[in-house]
This record gives structure tokens, sequence and C-alpha cells, in this order.
């Protein structure tokens, strides 16, 4: 019995730690931040006041908005000597090892917020590497493409300032549309938090030897790279780019039927969960937004959204997936939508980064705030040899 939760003992001893921030039901596709169903914040506020939920536990007031969405903006700059670290990368460096690097040197300028031990340095991290995020995303795509950095402006909002500072050159402004803002506003807090994830359960453990809180959620960000985990969103559309070249919705049975091969390896990349074993509520959402991105920019025909329609009709009728519980996950929408609103295929796992951010320093900063909390320590079922001597070499 924790609070209003009551676990079966067979579920406790899966559990890695107590957390108050998100709670998921697998069965019943269930997802809540702080108590709050995700559809109802998805629809109702923006990324600023989940943010502040995530921290703080509760939704800011206007006032409480304003000031933190303030100090926010502030500090979305990042120091110009991060620069010459992206000068080391090669222009084809995939983003998210640009991303990996850039996190954790961010340990290397602020030294008023390394010592997470302390709140007020808890704190301004927290504020520090939500702000910073979409600056060196936009920084390790401008770099990529040979394009001049843009710097953020704070007169835009958080997913303008993104937009702005992706596609903007300083030979021409980049005239943000409030559809493709609100949208990407809306895939942020779709990928906010998520429990335990791998990638969470990852800063934890990094975070709970003491070390600083970029170092942590740079341990994150590698992990989140995984095509089994927030790759899977630029995996998935690589799956449907191949499909479509192969022949599209013509194709769909016969890729079908390689993905209930077990000997071919092939995934249906963006379905199924570890803990979902029903739809995912995010990507009901994503897919919502998906559709009025798509319209936005006259694109309700787009190709590659109808074969991912047509792809989740099948398995949602085919025993196999049925069968397995296997259902569309956060990743098998998002891709789309990012790509509709023109973000490149490489980066769509940078962009889950930079929004599961949020969650991830929430959840290092709430281990680290309990007093009881201890360095973690997995322990592990021995499987190997039992206790012998060792032979001189001659012998062996
Ligand atoms: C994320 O943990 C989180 O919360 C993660 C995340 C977050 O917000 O942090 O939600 C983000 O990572 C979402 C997941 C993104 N990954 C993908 O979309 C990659 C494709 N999915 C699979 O690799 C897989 O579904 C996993 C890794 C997500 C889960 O793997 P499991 O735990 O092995 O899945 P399972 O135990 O439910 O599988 C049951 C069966 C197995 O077959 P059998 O051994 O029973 O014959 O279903 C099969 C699996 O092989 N299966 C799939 C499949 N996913 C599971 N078969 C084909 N295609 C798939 N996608």
């Amino acid at each position: 019995q924790t609070g209003m939760f009551t676990y079966d003992p067979g579920f406790l001893s899966t559990a890695s730690c107590q957390s108050a921030i998100t709670y998921i039901d697998g069965d019943k596709g269930e997802l809540l931040y702080r108590g709050y169903p995700i559809e109802q914040l998805a629809t109702n506020c923006d990324f600023m006041e989940t943010c502040h939920l995530l921290l703080y536990g509760e939704l800011p007031n206007p006032t409480q908005k304003a000031d933190f969405t303030k100090l926010v903006t502030n500090h979305t700059m990042v120091n110009e000597q991060m620069q010459f670290f992206l000068r080391g990368f090669r222009r084809d460096a995939h983003p998210m090892a640009i991303m990996t690097g850039l996190v954790g040197a961010l340990s290397a300028f602020y030294h008023d917020s390394t010592d997470i031990t302390n709140p007020q340095h808890r704190e301004i991290a927290a504020i520090r590497l939500i702000a910073k995020m979409p600056t060196l995303v936009a920084m390790a795509y401008k770099y990529t493409i040979g394009q001049p950095y843009m710097y953020p402006k704070n007169n835009l909002s958080y997913a303008g300032n993104f937009l702005h500072m992706m596609f903007a050159t300083p030979c021409e402004e980049y005239v943000v549309s409030p559809v493709l803002e609100r949208a990407l506003d809306r895939i942020f807090t779709l990928h906010a938090d998520h429990e335990q994830n791998a990638s969470t359960s990852t800063v934890r453990l990094c975070g709970s030897s003491g070390t600083n809180p970029f170092a942590a959620i740079a341990a994150g960000v590698a992990c989140l790279w995984g095509p089994a985990h927030g790759g899977a969103n630029e995996a998935c559309l690589n799956m449907l780019t191949d499909i479509q070249k192969m022949g599209g919705v013509a194709k769909v049975g016969e890729f079908m039927e390689k993905v209930k091969d077990k000997n071919s390896g092939v995934k249906l990349m963006g379905f199924g969960h570890r803990v979902y074993k029903n739809y995912d509520p995010r990507a009901k959402l994503m897919q919502e937004t998906c559709k009025e991105v798509l319209a936005e920019l006259g694109l309700e025909n787009d190709p590659l959204f109808k074969l991912a329609m047509a792809l989740e009709k099948i398995a949602l009728e085919d025993d196999y997936f049925v069968s397995r519980k296997l259902y569309p996950n956060v990743d098998f929408y998002s891709g789309i939508v990012q790509r509709a609103i023109g973000i490149p295929t490489p980066l769509f796992t940078a962009v889950f980064a930079l929004a599961r951010t949020s969650g991830w320093i929430a959840q290092l900063n709430e281990m680290i705030g309990d007093p009881e909390y201890k360095i973690g320590r997995p322990r592990q079922l021995f499987t190997g040899s039992v206790k012998r001597d060792v032979k001189p070499i001659a012998t062996r």
C-alpha cells in the first residue's frame, strides 16, 4: 500500500523505486502526470505548465506560469564556448552522438548547478537543462547541415523558439505557424515523462552516485538513443519509407508476414510496449496531432500516414498482434508528424530527449530530494563457475 494505490507482492518485486510523479496503468492504457490524465494535459495545458507540474507537483497559476516561463526563457542561450565542442564532430555525425557529448559538457560551465546535493543547485540545473535542450538540438542540426547557429529569441514561446532556431537563417526569418507551434508543444508534453522507463532508470541510477545533473541527463540521452526505446521513432519512419519504396499499402501484407516470422528479426517499429498491453494513450493523441498538422499543410493524403494507418488497422485485427497485446506506442506516429513539421528523421530522437529532459530531471530531483535515498546497487543472480583454484599455466 503506497498512498492510495495498492500493489500485489509480485509487482512490488519488480519496482525499482517509489515515485509520485507519473502513474501508468498498462492494462487500461492510462497515463497520469501527478494525477492529471495525459489527454487533459495535452489538450488544456502547454509544455511550460507540464514542466512546472512535473518539477513542483502542481499546475501553475497565471503568475507562477509567467515567472517559470520567464526563468526558462532567460536561460535558453548556451555558453559561446559550446560551439567548439561541435566543431570536433564530423558533419555527418548522428545528432544523438552530438547531444550525448554536449549535454555532459554543460557541467563544465555552470558550477552553481553541479552540486546535486544542494537544493538550489538542483533547481537551477533543472531550469537550465529544460531551457538549453532546444538550443543544443537546434545547434546539432545546424552543424550537420552547415548553416550558422540561430540564437534563441526571448519573445517566442518554448516551441516557437525551437522552430526558429531550427529553421530560420541570418538571411531569412522563420514565420512560426500557430498550428505547428501548438502541435510541437503537444509533442513535447506527450514525451515529457513515463515512469521508470530505461532512460529514466538510467538517469536515476547514474545520479544516485552524486554526480552532477548534466552528467546524469547525458546518460539518459545515451540510453534513449537505442531503437528499442526512443530511437524507435526514427526506426519507425525508416520502416515506413522502406515499405513505401517496396510498393506501399499493397506490400503491407508481405511486410507483416516478415514481422510474424520470428527468424526474420523484423519488428513492427512503433508497436508494442513493456508496460502498455493496451493502446498507448499518447499514440492516440499523436495520431490526432498528425491529422491536424497534415491538414494544416494540405498533406491529408500523405502516403506514409496512410501507410501507418493501414499497418495499424491490419495489426489490430491480426491474431499475432492481438494475442501478444501489441498496440501502437508513442513512437508510431511521432515521426510522421515531426517530418511534416520539417524536422529531419535523424533529429526525431533528439526531440524526444529534449522533451524527456523535463521528466528525467524531475525524477532525479525527486530521488535526490528524499533524505532516505542511497546510491543504487542492483544485484544479480550468479550463473557462473563455483569457486576453484588457479593452476600453473604449464598445466592448463
Ligand atoms: C518507448 O518503457 C517506456 O515507457 C518506454 C517509452 C517511454 O515513453 O519512455 O514508452 C518509449 O521506448 C516505446 C517503445 C518504442 N520501441 C519500439 O517501438 C520498438 C518496437 N517494439 C519492440 O521492440 C518491443 O515491443 C519493446 C521493446 C517495446 C517491448 O519488447 P518486449 O518487452 O519483448 O515486448 P513483449 O514482451 O510485449 O513481446 C511479446 C511478444 C514477443 O514475441 P513472443 O516471444 O511472445 O513470440 O511480442 C513480440 C515479442 O517478440 N513483439 C513484437 C513487437 N514487440 C513485441 N513483434 C513484432 N513487432 C513488435 N514491435
